[in-house]
C-alpha cells in the first residue's frame, strides 16, 4: 500500500507502539487519525506530527465501552472522507497465573484485544468494500503463535486475533481489500511495567525498541505482506510450534519456572 495521502485509523496510538507508528504514518504522508483513551497524550503527539508538517487528527476511543468501536469508525467517517486503512494496535496484557486472573480482567482483555478489533473491522467493511480497497492491520503477539506460561489468557486473545486474521484474509481474496497480521514480540513499551519487566531481564528475553517495530510494520504495510514475525530465533519458534509442540514444551519448561514467582508476586500487586 502506498501510505502517501491516506487515511489510517490507528487505535493504541497513546501507547509505546501506537505512538512510534502513528510518527512513522505521518512521516510516509497518511492523515493518521490517532485514537485511545488518553487524550491529553494523544492531542500532544497530534501536534507534535502536525509541527512536523504532518497531518493528524484526535479521535477519542474507549473501546471496551459497548458500542465504542462503532462510534470511532462513524467519527473517524463522520466528515464524509473515506477510511484507507484501520490499524488495530490497541491492546492489553495480563501477566500471572491463570487462575488468579478476575472474571472482570478476563472480560476486559478479551473485549478490548479481541471483539473490539473484530468490530471495528466490520464497521470499516462495507465502506471498504464499496471502494473496492482498504487495509485491516491487526496487531498481534508472537504470544498469538506460541502459547506462553503465564501470559495464558493474554496469549489465548492473540491466537484468536490470529485465526480471525488469517480467516478474514480468506473471506476478502479477490476483493482487493487487503489484511495484514503483525506479531511483535517483547516490546520495551508501559504494557510490561512492573513485574514483566523484571522477568523478562531475569530470563534474558530479548528485547526490541517500539521505533524498531513500528517502521516493521509500516515496512510490512507498504509491502502488502500479508503476516510478519518480528525477531529471531522467535519467527523459527513459531515455526517449530506450529510443527512439533512438544519440542517447545520442553524448550520452555525451564523459562516458565524460572517465570512462575514474577507471575505470582504480579497477581498479589494487582488491584
Ligand atoms: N510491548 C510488547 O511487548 C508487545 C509485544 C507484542 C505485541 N504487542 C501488542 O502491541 C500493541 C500495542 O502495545 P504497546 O506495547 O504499545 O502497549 P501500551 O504502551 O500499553 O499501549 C496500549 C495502547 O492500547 C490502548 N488501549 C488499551 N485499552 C484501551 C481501551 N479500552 N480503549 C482504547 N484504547 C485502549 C492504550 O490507550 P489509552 O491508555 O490511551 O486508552 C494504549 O494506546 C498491543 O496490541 C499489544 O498487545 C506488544
Amino acid at each position: 500500500m502506498n501510505i502517501q495521502n491516506r487515511r489510517v485509523l490507528l487505535t493504541g496510538a497513546s501507547g509505546g507502539i501506537g505512538r512510534e507508528l502513528a510518527f512513522a504514518l505521518a512521516a510516509q504522508g497518511a492523515t493518521v487519525l490517532l485514537s485511545g483513551r488518553k487524550t491529553l497524550v494523544l492531542d500532544n503527539i497530534a501536534n507534535a506530527i502536525v509541527n512536523l508538517g504532518g497531518k493528524a487528527r484526535v479521535l477519542p476511543c474507549d473501546l471496551s465501552a459497548p458500542g465504542g468501536p462503532q462510534r470511532l469508525i462513524d467519527d473517524a467517517t463522520r466528515d464524509g472522507e473515506p477510511l484507507d486503512a484501520l490499524v488495530n494496535c490497541a491492546g492489553v496484557s495480563y501477566f500471572g497465573m491463570t487462575e488468579d486472573l478476575s472474571a472482570s480482567q478476563l472480560d476486559l482483555l478479551w473485549r478490548t484485544n479481541v471483539i473490539a478489533p473484530m468490530q471495528l473491522a466490520q464497521a470499516a467493511l462495507p465502506a471498504f468494500k464499496q471502494r473496492g480497497q482498504g487495509m485491516i492491520v491487526n496487531v498481534g503477539s508472537i504470544f498469538g503463535s506460541i502459547g506462553f506460561p503465564c501470559f495464558a489468557a493474554y496469549s489465548a486473545s492473540k491466537f484468536a486475533l490470529r485465526g480471525f486474521s488469517e480467516a478474514l484474509r480468506r473471506e476478502l481474496d479477490g476483493s482487493g481489500l487487503q489484511v495484514l497480521y503483525v506479531a511483535p514480540r517483547y516490546t520495551k513499551t508501559a504494557i510490561n511495567d512492573g513485574a514483566v519487566s523484571r522477568m523478562a531481564e531475569a530470563v534474558s528475553m530479548k528485547q526490541d525498541e517500539p521505533q524498531a517495530v513500528a517502521q516493521a510494520i509500516v515496512a510490512a504495510m507498504r509491502a502488502d505482506a500479508k503476516e510478519r514475525f518480528f525477531g529471531w530465533p522467535e519467527r523459527f519458534f513459531v515455526r517449530l510450534n506450529g510443527l512439533f509442540p512438544r519440542l517447545v514444551d520442553n524448550g520452555l519448561r525451564e523459562q516458565g519456572k524460572q517465570m512462575r514467582p514474577f507471575a505470582q508476586s504480579s497477581a498479589s500487586a494487582a488491584p
